[in-house]
């Protein structure tokens, strides 16, 4: 996995370096020639070593074997940052184990293994279940920080449905209970970032399971949690990712019981009022 998703990043850093034509999926939903090219040569190398396995990508949907492994991949996560030649973007790849009895009962998939892969700091995250998270080879581990207010954490704003996202708001009310939050613009280097100790915490709407079956595992590995938005079980459907240390965990799910009953839904400031 590590070796395919390192030939991916080299694919994207050669088409970072040219000016990409901009193809629009949605009004703001961007996809470029390197998008493709990445998911094929993904698919290619998949398909020669694991020709059971499924595959779901995000540029050609689901193409499906009857075998026991489905992969998850993200062949560019942070396309807008991209094609704006803004350098925060990776590759993301996801093994999951679903036997066809567990499928065709409706128990989900067991994550296996995960490698996230930015290319333009030549940083591997990896994953592989029960045998913890690395970083370019070293183990990594989530923080220490157990305070919301000395926390440093982040979100993200999908590019479709923009007018019916609530984020907003909680990106004011977090923003004013901790030490900020950043929006990069890759949801899978969020989650690694999380894993990584940089974050405390990361939470978006409606991402896809492209975005999130790496860096989920990558955090759980690290000694993370991640939950849906009222505490329950993340599933790679759940359309509701809330990761963390673990630490904080619980004063994030009070602040999104807080924001969801309506804190916040003040008056905007003057901001020539001191
Ligand atoms: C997007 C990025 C972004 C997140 C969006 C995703 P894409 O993925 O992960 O950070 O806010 O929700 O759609 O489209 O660049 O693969
Ligand atoms: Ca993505
Ligand atoms: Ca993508």
């Amino acid at each position: 996995m590590s070796a395919i998703a390192r030939e991916a990043g080299a694919l994207l850093m050669q088409y970072f370096h040219q000016k990409l034509k901009i193809e629009y999926k949605g009004e703001a939903d961007l996809v470029t020639a390197a998008d493709r090219a990445s998911e094929a040569l993904i698919r290619e190398r998949i398909a020669a070593q694991f020709p059971t396995h499924d595959v779901l990508g995000e540029e050609q949907g689901l193409n499906e074997r009857g075998g026991d492994y489905r992969w998850y991949v993200d062949p560019l996560d942070g396309t807008t940052n991209f094609a704006h030649g803004y350098p925060v973007f990776c590759v993301s790849m996801a093994l999951e184990h679903w036997p066809s009895q567990d499928r065709h009962a409706g128990r989900p998939g067991k994550r296996v293994a995960a490698v996230v892969y930015d290319p333009t700091r030549d940083e591997l995250f990896a994953a592989e279940q029960g045998r913890g998270a690395q970083l370019n080879g070293s183990a990594i581990h989530v923080s220490k920080t157990g305070e919301l207010r000395q926390s440093l954490v982040a979100t993200g704003f999908p590019s479709h449905k923009r007018h019916k996202n609530p984020n907003i708001y909680f990106y004011h009310q977090i923003t004013l209970r901790t030490h900020g939050v950043r929006r990069a613009g890759s949801a899978a280097l969020d989650l690694c970032c999380v894993a990584a100790g940089r974050f405390e915490g990361f939470w978006e709407f409606n991402l896809n399971p492209w975005d999130t079956a790496a860096g989920v595992l990558i955090i759980e590995e690290a000694g993370g949690r991640v939950t849906r938005f009222d505490g329950s079980a993340f599933e790679l459907n759940s359309r509701e990712t809330l990761a963390s240390n673990g630490l904080i965990h619980d004063a994030l799910l009070h602040e999104f019981q807080e924001i969801f009953a309506g804190r916040g839904l003040e008056p905007i400031p003057d901001p020539r009022r001191s």
